[in-house]
């Protein structure tokens, strides 16, 4: 574990908490799409010297599965192991829930989001098409290609 994660700590956010909009808004540039979910979402974030540095949302889709709806961390601290982090500790609340799946979305041109979700154990299952020409209103280019659809991925969940 490098010396960064070492000091990093999981929680849920408390309710008294500001929800971290400007995290939120680097995994979905939508604050009207954000909304939609945040209502039934969990909130859990991952905070260094007590500064917020990472945040996941999850919805549960039914008895046994959860879909992640967001996951980010902060820029200047991306790329150090935080993303891994948060979604092992998502792992863990999976198997306390009793879960037996997780699903997450992410855009054709998400490359490293894509690479990072299977290096996790997700499986592509399957596609929103259109998804994000339908709901978005601005055009979204990563890597020079244009983000038109939600690619879903599925990963089981194995008690340790
Ligand atoms: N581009 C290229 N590679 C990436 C990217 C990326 N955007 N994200 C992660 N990786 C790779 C890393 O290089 C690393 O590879 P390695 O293990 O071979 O060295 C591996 O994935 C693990 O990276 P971490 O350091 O654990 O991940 P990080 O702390 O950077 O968090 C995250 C990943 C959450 C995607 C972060 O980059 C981020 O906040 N990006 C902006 C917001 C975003 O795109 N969120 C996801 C949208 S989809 C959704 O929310 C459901």
């Amino acid at each position: 574990m490098s010396s960064l994660l070492k000091e990093v700590i999981f929680n849920k956010l408390g309710k008294d908490e500001e929800v971290p909009y400007e995290l939120l808004l680097l995994a979905d540039p939508s604050k009207i799409m954000i909304e939609k979910y945040l209502a039934q979402s969990d909130i859990f974030v991952a905070k260094k010297n007590e500064k917020t540095v990472g945040v996941v949302t999850l919805i549960p889709i039914s008895n046994d599965e959860m879909e992640i709806k967001s996951i980010a961390v902060k820029p200047e601290l991306q790329g150090q192991g935080i993303g891994s982090f948060l979604l092992e500790n998502i792992d863990k609340i999976a198997v306390q829930r009793s879960h037996k799946s997780l699903i997450i979305g992410t855009a054709n041109s998400s490359i490293g989001q894509l690479y990072l979700y299977q290096k996790h154990g997700f499986e592509i299952t399957g596609l929103r098409k259109n998804f994000f020409l339908d709901n978005y209103n601005i055009p979204i280019f990563e890597h020079g290609i244009r983000s038109k659809h939600m690619i879903i991925l599925k990963k089981n969940i194995h008690k340790a």
